[in-house]
């Protein structure tokens, strides 16, 4: 299946039940999520992503199972998609019991050409990351806002630290040329974001990456740095919705 996901191809949309008007943003983010659901084969064992994109890839799989009836076992990687999956019926598996998926499908903040990212936006990189290096193959899902030239075009890097190490992963990674921001203030909470595992979330500006392979490397030697939201030669293919149909990459 790896092989044959690598290709190059880019592709009009056949848009199915969205429609064609796709002209606003959540339009883009539900053509490449139902793109990518309408890849999961009956009896798979599927790795569901979080945040906008991926709530209407785990819509249009719900759909697919009530009414096509293919049965699949999920795992999912955050608080939110777990709710979400609850609510529309679809079987879970707990993330500490699986070690191989046949598909993962997420979002990303940033994409660049060789298909390295920026996650964790919704500071759940650290659990995607752990069900993401379980698939065969590793999908993301994405409107076209999200493609850039570079790494760090608009987004920090997300970095997940035990709340024990804050003052030694931000020295840390201030040394490697990054300016570094607590993240604070989730909607309608005060004080710091804590991730589904108890930990702060940081965001870690560098500006422009211009070796992402090797700043992934440097911040997986920091002690107390339990996750980064770079993911470096991951992703198998992108989906990417524009208003002119979806690329495949
Ligand atoms: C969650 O922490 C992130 O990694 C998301 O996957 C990423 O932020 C994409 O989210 P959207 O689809 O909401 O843009």
């Amino acid at each position: 299946m790896k092989t044959v996901l690598k290709k190059t191809l880019t592709i009009r949309a056949d848009l199915g039940d969205i429609g064609a008007n796709m002209n606003t943003m959540n339009e883009l983010k539900q053509a490449a999520g139902i793109r990518a659901a309408n890849m999961i084969q009956d009896g798979m064992t599927v790795g569901l992503g979080t945040g906008s994109t991926a709530t209407y890839m785990v819509d249009h799989l719900a759909k697919r199972i009530r009414e096509e009836g293919i049965k699949v076992k999920a795992v999912s990687t955050s608080w939110s998609t777990t709710l979400q999956c609850r609510k529309c019926g679809i079987p879970l598996m707990e993330m500490g019991e699986v070690s191989h998926l046949d598909i993962v499908i997420d979002g990303a903040d940033e994409i660049d050409p060789s298909r390295n990212l920026i996650k964790g936006r919704g500071a759940a990189h650290l659990l995607e990351k752990i069900v993401a290096s379980m698939a065969d193959t590793y999908i993301i899902i994405a409107d076209s806002s999200k493609k850039v030239n570079q790494l760090g075009e608009k987004f920090a890097v997300p970095l997940e630290i035990l709340p024990n190490a804050i003052a030694l992963v931000s020295a840390r990674v201030k040394a490697l040329g990054a300016t570094v921001t607590v993240r604070m203030g989730a909607p309608g909470k005060d004080g710091p974001v804590i991730s589904d595992s108890g930990n702060l979330i940081a965001d870690a500006n560098f500006g422009l990456i211009k070796d992402p392979a090797k700043l992934a490397r440097d911040l997986e030697h920091i002690p107390g740095l339990v996750g980064h939201g770079l993911f470096i030669g991951m992703a198998d293919k992108v989906i990417l919705a524009s208003e002119n149909g979806l690329e495949e990459f």
